[in-house]
């Protein structure tokens, strides 16, 4: 991140899953929140823009994987809610709307972010009219600086109570020991806590054509200021999870994916490659 300046990537993800409300039919992820959060000027261009959001398979792939992710976090968060949790904690929540829609009346929602990212966030929610719940609190947290748990025990965080996290378009952007300290973190919370994140496999266990893509995508994202930097494969963030404390571990790579939320869709649509993969992890 650069310092002082917020995500760029926070804007052209949150576009994605506003381009997925707009040109995918059926939706695997619904958030009726999801034009208005990116500003009227970018729903305008988005609107007039069907050709490039549907040009490439890879597009495809990644506005349905960015609309995914949301997915299953929302529904693990749902299961940890019926068994009783009530504080959410969106980390690097970028333009994410959750807390502005929740159905949960209980549930107290922790937006943790980089403090830039979230002083634009604030702005841009009031300029689009959204007013902040009462059950929000705002943690701006530079997971390279800080840790998490300092952050969150400024904020009312209770750490003698489960919580479920989010942390989704995250992870691949952390040097490896700041994403590490944020799971022992989120490990060391009371037994029924839960995360769910994505991660990068590292670009050269995958087949050429998808490393391409992945590649560019990485070279797009250095020259913006937010480059990839942590890369790991299954077998290793199983074990990772495993010493800070998960015991029900659930990795979906891509043909899980295709399997569990794409199957017998009418328009035929698999993901092709080139997006992370999920984790949801519980203590
Ligand atoms: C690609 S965006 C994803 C945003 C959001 N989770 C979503 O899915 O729409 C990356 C997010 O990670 C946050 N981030 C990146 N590096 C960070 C750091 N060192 N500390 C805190 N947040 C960070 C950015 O501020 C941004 O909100």
């Amino acid at each position: 991140m650069l310092v002082g300046r917020p995500s760029e990537t926070a804007q052209r993800v949150a576009e994605r899953r506003a381009a997925h409300q707009i040109f995918d039919k059926p939706r695997i992820f619904e958030d009726p929140l999801a034009r208005t959060i990116i500003g009227a000027q970018a729903e305008t261009e988005l609107l007039g823009s069907a050709h490039k959001e549907t040009a490439s398979i890879y597009a495809t792939s990644m506005r349905f994987f960015m609309a995914l992710r949301s997915r299953v976090a929302e529904d693990a968060l749902a299961q940890a809610v019926a068994r009783g949790i009530k504080q959410y904690v969106v980390l690097g929540a970028g333009l994410d709307t959750f807390a502005y829609r929740s159905p949960y009346a209980d549930l107290t929602v922790y937006e943790v972010d980089f403090p830039a990212t979230q002083e634009w966030k604030r702005a841009r929610l009031a300029e689009v009219g959204l007013t902040t719940p009462h059950n929000i609190r705002f943690v701006p947290v530079d997971f390279e600086h800080q840790t998490l748990r300092h952050g969150l025990s400024q904020a009312g965080f209770r750490t003698d109570e489960a919580a479920f996290f989010s942390w989704l378009g995250v992870v691949p952007y952390l040097t490896r020991t700041a994403a590490m300290a944020t799971l022992a973190d989120i490990g060391r919370l009371p037994a029924g806590s839960g995360v769910v994140f994505d991660y990068t496999v590292p670009s050269h266990t995958l087949p050429e054509a998808e490393r391409a893509v992945v590649e560019a995508l990485a070279r797009k994202l250095a020259r913006v200021g937010e480059p990839f930097q942590f890369w790991i494969i299954p077998e290793d963030l199983e074990k990772e999870l495993r010493t800070r404390g998960f015991q029900r571990i659930t990795l979906l790579d891509r043909p899980a994916m295709n399997a569990h939320y794409l199957e017998g869709r009418a328009d035929g649509f698999q993901f092709r490659g080139g997006m992370g993969q999920l984790a949801c992890a519980w203590i």
